[in-house]
């Protein structure tokens, strides 16, 4: 018996998604580099479905049906290229190679013309979920060729999650669409994961609160519109106490972020589409600053001044809801831009991208699941060329009705000195979009003034400058 799918890479991603292979009623061969967590996956779940372990790749590439679908659950990186130079030397063509580690698009593009040239198909996949998602059902975004999906993507799919039914996996387009799509995914991941730190800081500081009546707040936001796998695991850290002190747990964990670098790609990607991604953009500078140890101690050592009064919040239940409706408001304003940054990404490299489907598919499986994505969903589904996702009517509701309070959370952050970076660029943002006139004309004339740069007219055709150092008479540039 030959197997259905592949996995090489045995560390708890690539462990968990051989199992759900198996578990699904596929024959999985599994390999590792050093064959003791091969061992040790066969030993402890074993029982899950039908493996075939092998020690060698060689022997790894022969136990597998053709064409063979293998998935690489490796470092991204070195680590990857390296296991796939291994693999090709010893894959046909019409095989199928699927790199599902969180990869830089654009190595995944030069990784699958590669192997084009060899007839292989070279699939980069977004898989989200963490450790559970990939044992029970993630969120898959994989990209390569369409015909790779034709035999691939119901293997895909049945091991994905499903929501009402539907699976949580799509062909997402060519070549790098989709590791692109999932840094957008995890850049969106930042933007959530900040936003609603901040709301907790409010919560906190101004409202009094402590962290066990702020789990008990979230946990009532994710009955409602808000309801999210982020926002309910968030109540679940806040509720946690330390064994150790005594203390909640979010009180001891050193409140430095780390990150792996995929919010940091959605920006550097974004910027160099000149798509604004300030949500986005504010999240990862914020686990920047964090971060920023020694210029945190040296800031409380000279005691940088703040206000002279904090926020003494009266009503806690008006604020409370004040602060779910900024929340929601700068979570549209990132999924807003994130969609953005998708729709550039697809024009400069290509792909056909269907927003909705996206929104589809990380409604199950993903660590940025949430009920809302469904009316995203239908948002693009009624207009599939929708300029911004804010104009879509669900959408511009909710910034009507949010605003007031988005505007009043904002301004008593600024005046107590509460950083908010999340909701206050997001407001700005918002505001930036929506305004008739910018001051861009401002920047655009100091550009003429200094280095010539010339402007346009908002009343004829044209490239015009100004003769600053002259007479101040205008002239038409060729
Ligand atoms: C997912 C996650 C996952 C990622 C972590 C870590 O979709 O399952 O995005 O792929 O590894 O979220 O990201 P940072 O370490 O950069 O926070």
């Amino acid at each position: 018996k030959l197997a259905d799918i592949g996995v090489t890479g045995l560390a708890v991603m690539g462990s968990n998604l051989a199992r759900n292979f198996a578990s699904k009623g596929f024959v999985t061969a599994v390999h590792n580099r050093t064959s003791a967590k091969t061992r040790a996956l066969i030993e402890q779940h074993g029982g899950d479905g039908e493996f075939i372990a092998s020690e060698t790749t060689a022997d790894f590439v022969a136990s597998l049906a053709v064409p063979r679908k293998i998935i690489i659950m490796v470092k991204a990186g070195a680590p990857t290229d390296a296991v796939i130079d291994e693999l090709s030397a010893l894959l046909e063509p019409g095989d199928i190679l699927v790199d599902g580690g969180n990869s830089q698009f654009l190595d995944t593009r030069r990784r699958e013309e590669t192997a084009r040239e060899k007839g292989i198909h070279f699939v980069g996949s977004g898989i989200s979920g963490g450790e559970e998602g990939a044992l029970l059902g993630p969120s898959i975004m994989p990209g390569g060729s369409a015909q790779a999906y034709e035999s691939l993507g119901p293997i895909l799919e049945k091991i994905s999650a499903h929501v009402d039914g539907v699976p949580c996996c799509t062909h997402v387009g060519t070549d790098g669409a989709g590791h692109f799509v999932k840094m957008i995914h995890n850049g969106i991941e930042y933007a959530d994961m900040q936003l609603i730190a901040e709301a907790y800081q409010l919560l906190r500081t101004a409202a009094g609160l402590t962290p066990v009546e702020i789990a008990d707040v979230f946990a009532e936001w994710n009955t409602g519109e808000l309801e999210s796998f982020l926002v309910e695991i968030t109540a679940q850290v806040l509720r946690q106490v330390d064994a150790e002190t005594g203390s909640p747990l979010v009180d001891v964990i050193l409140d430095a972020a780390g990150q792996k670098g995929t919010g940091t790609w959605t920006v550097q990607t974004a910027l160099n589409l000149g798509v604004p991604v300030s949500g986005i953009a504010e999240a990862v500078f914020a686990r920047g600053l964090s971060s920023a140890a020694h210029q945190r101690a040296g800031a409380q050592k000279i005691g940088l001044p703040g206000p002279s009064s904090p926020w003494v919040v009266e009503d806690k239940d008006a604020f409370i809801e004040q602060v779910r409706l900024a929340l929601y408001a700068s979570k549209l304003v990132a999924y807003a831009q994130g969609f953005d940054v998708i729709a550039a990404g697809a024009k400069e490299y290509g792909w056909d991208i269907d927003n909705g489907a996206m929104a589809r598919i990380w409604r199950g499986g993903c660590i940025i699941r949430a009920v809302f994505l469904n009316r995203i969903t239908e948002a693009f589904d009624e207009d599939a060329s929708l300029l911004s996702l804010l104009f879509a009517p669900y959408f511009t509701e909710v910034m009507t009705r949010a605003q007031d309070a988005w505007r009043a959370v904002v301004a008593g952050s600024a005046l107590s000195g509460i950083a908010t970076p999340g909701f206050s660029s997001s407001l700005a943002y918002y505001d930036g979009l929506r305004a008739e006139r910018l001051p861009a004309s401002v920047i655009q004339g100091q550009r003429d003034f200094f280095g010539a740069h010339t402007y346009k007219r908002v009343d004829k055709e044209g490239t015009f400058h100004t003769l600053w150092s002259g007479d101040k008479s205008e002239v038409e540039a060729s």
